[in-house]
């Protein structure tokens, strides 16, 4: 690990929220002595009740942690209502398009926006409580109302990423039981149209027989075919009211569900819940980015992963921010793009995953110079780790050495951030997550809880319950308890196993090494290797498969894939045959970079694949394990021989 250390900006730590490491301590050591006193005083402060709760954490059924137990409070009102007071004309939501198109939406637009939205899902689609709705929407402002929308009414959102395939989307659809799906034409990119309605077309014509309308939101204007099932919202929108009641919620209603990858079987339905999601969301946007009243910030996720969910909607909104939605992407035109953004927005928190600022640092070493990226307090990072050389780019060239760099550690199962460091208060080692934040009780331990030797890695736990913590996987209790609580044990309670592995150093600062399960994380995208396989076999021709992640200069990781083929022979077609099958089954993100048809996979006489094998050799690397408890150890040789063959 780097012996580099960065500290925080004295300017900056003087104005800011959390200012030393010795306050850092203070809030944990006061965490550690009063668990509930402190999430108490927080839920106090930010939440507007509308009952009060009468219990802070009950854990009387654990794992199925409860917060803030019959408290009544509604997230639309805490994301907007609430600012109306003071904040009416300021920005709430500053909308960039493609090609350059801008809006700003205010806080009070957006209050009567998103009203007129849920009057309209009310009204006239009969939505409810407790009604789930699929969105499968560009980035639109269109989006975010409909999100808080559901919020207001009490109906749960489930938003599918506009790149997963229609099976993908039915799958999801179904899974959820969703009576409505919102959708839009389509939107732009690098310039050009492109479609989504599509997609919906396609994967509600052979299933999603729950769905029982489908709201189509016009962006682009391209043709799309209208079914009878079809609404257009930008005729239907102007009929309703832009005054609508908030729904009062239980703490422990289900806020949003959304989809995500584990190491077995499909994916799974995160629950999130209403107070401790909003309440963590909105003090992670405090503290790690130290928002301010006149801040502009930016994230650059798509709403469609956890990352667009709670910092690009829910947690600056909370805050009472500006946040940034950009439809487009950071190098189109150029590799200027963002840079110009930041410049023209005067932004002043950006937020990225490591394979934008890798991209954008190969496009352009001096390209931000040229802009006036003065506005810039914090720079974050999010959903991989980062690479010592990226992180330093991003320094000294986005960052001018002034701004810190919050490499932020969770997971959709979080709801927010876990590890990261603080702007104004930590000590940076370049690309390290460094220490978890107050409240957060992050270890790196091993399986009997056992906490691991400086330098050892171990399984990154949280070992007590926070209130953003997924609360079931909908609809399966059992694969929740299974997938998160099954492999660490700590004072004979087991507690939360993220999946990934980290290394605590001497200083105690946390590095994360990487998901420990059979997960990939391609540009920062969780796939499931098993996920990957079930559609490989979809391929007529493949008999057996294997799916491993490989180290990739831009991507972090890509997949690469074994296939055994039915018929030996002509396998000149089998990369473009198998990711055609991921195209249509999962989406494009799950394309692999490697396809190697071999005669055989290495497994155990028990016929278990050995994948510690296969991805060894997919790195290039000498086979230092034994293989002759292998069933047929000569398959080692010749799958290398094939790999060989194919570079
Ligand atoms: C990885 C994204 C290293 C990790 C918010 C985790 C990271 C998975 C970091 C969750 C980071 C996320 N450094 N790795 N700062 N942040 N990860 O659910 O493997 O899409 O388990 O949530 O991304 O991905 P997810």
């Amino acid at each position: 690990m780097s012996k580099e250390i960065y500290y925080p900006n004295p300017e900056f730590s003087a104005q800011a929220r959390i200012k030393s490491m010795d306050e850092y301590w203070e809030l944990q050591n006061k965490a550690k002595a009063d668990y509930e006193g402190f999430w108490e005083a927080y839920a106090k402060e930010k939440i507007d009740w509308l009952e009060p709760y009468s219990k802070v954490l009950d854990e009387s059924n654990a794992p199925f942690y409860k917060w803030f137990t019959g408290g009544k409070l509604n997230v639309c009102n805490q994301c907007v209502d609430r600012h109306l007071k003071d904040k009416a004309d300021d920005v709430a939501i500053l909308f960039e398009g493609d090609r350059g198109d801008v809006e700003k939406i205010t806080f009070k637009q957006l209050s009567q926006r998103v009203n007129r939205f849920a009057n309209m899902l009310k009204e006239q689609f009969s939505v409810k409580k407790g009604d789930r709705v699929v969105l499968y929407m560009p980035m639109i402002p269109e989006a975010a109302y409909a999100m808080l929308a559901c919020t207001r009414i009490g109906a749960i959102h489930s938003i599918v990423f506009g790149g997963f395939s229609a099976e993908a989307l039915r799958d999801r659809i179904e899974d959820a039981e969703a009576k409505v799906v919102i959708t839009a034409d389509g939107a732009y990119r690098k310039g050009k149209p492109y479609l989504l309605k599509p997609v919906v077309d396609e994967a509600l014509k052979a299933g999603g027989d729950s769905v029982e309308a489908v709201i189509v939101v016009k962006r682009n204007n391209e043709e799309i075919a209208w079914n009878d099932i079809d609404n257009n919202y930008n005729e239907l929108i102007e009929n309703f009211s832009d005054e609508c009641d908030f729904e009062p919620m239980d703490s422990e209603d289900p806020l949003f569900l959304l989809y995500t990858s584990g190491s077995t079987g499909k994916p799974k339905g995160v629950q999130h819940s209403q107070a401790g999601y909003i309440l963590w969301a909105q003090m992670t946007m405090e503290w790690v980015f130290d928002v301010k009243k006149d801040d502009v910030f930016w994230c650059t996720a798509d709403i469609g992963w956890i990352t667009g969910h709670t910092y690009i909607v829910y947690g600056p909104l909370a805050a009472g921010v500006t946040t940034v939605m950009f439809e487009g992407v950071p190098t189109y035109p150029d590799a200027g793009r963002a840079w110009s953004m930041v410049q023209e927005h005067k932004i002043t928190q950006f937020y990225t995953a490591p394979t934008a600022i890798r991209v954008l640092h190969k496009m352009g070493e001096d390209e931000p110079k040229k802009y006036d990226l003065s506005s810039l307090k914090v720079l974050g990072t999010v959903g991989e780790p980062i690479d010592p050389p990226a992180w330093k780019w991003y320094y000294e060239v986005v960052g001018g050495g002034k701004c810190a760099i919050v490499d932020t550690w969770w997971q959709t199962e979080t709801g927010g951030h876990m590890i990261s460091p603080l702007p104004g208060a930590t000590p940076i080692k370049p690309a390290c997550a460094t220490f978890p934040l107050p409240g957060i009780m992050a270890e790196v331990i091993d399986q009997d809880g056992t906490p691991k030797e400086v330098g050892e890695t171990g399984l990154l736990c949280i070992t007590k319950p926070w209130p953003s913590m997924i609360r079931t996987i909908w609809n399966d209790d059992e694969r929740y308890v299974k997938s998160y609580f099954g492999d660490a044990v700590k004072d004979g309670k087991p507690v939360y196993f993220s999946g990934d592995g980290a290394v605590v150093d001497e200083d105690g600062y946390i590095t994360i090494t990487g998901r420990v399960d059979d997960v990939i994380n391609v540009s920062g995208h969780r796939m499931g290797t098993a996920e990957i396989e079930a559609a490989v076999k979809k391929e007529p021709s493949v008999a057996e498969v294997a799916v491993v992640g490989t180290p990739h200069e831009i991507k972090g990781e890509s997949i690469f894939i074994y296939v055994v083929l039915k018929e030996q022979g002509d396998s000149s077609k089998i990369k473009e045959l198998v990711n055609a099958v991921l195209s249509s089954e999962i989406g494009n993100i799950a394309k692999a970079d490697d396809v190697i048809a071999v005669s055989g996979l290495p497994k155990t006489r028990s016929g278990k694949v050995m994948r510690r094998i296969l991805r060894a050799i997919a790195k290039g690397e000498a086979i230092t394990q034994d293989t002759s408890t292998l069933e047929d150890p000569a398959v080692v040789p010749a799958i290398q021989q094939a790999v060989a063959d194919s570079k």
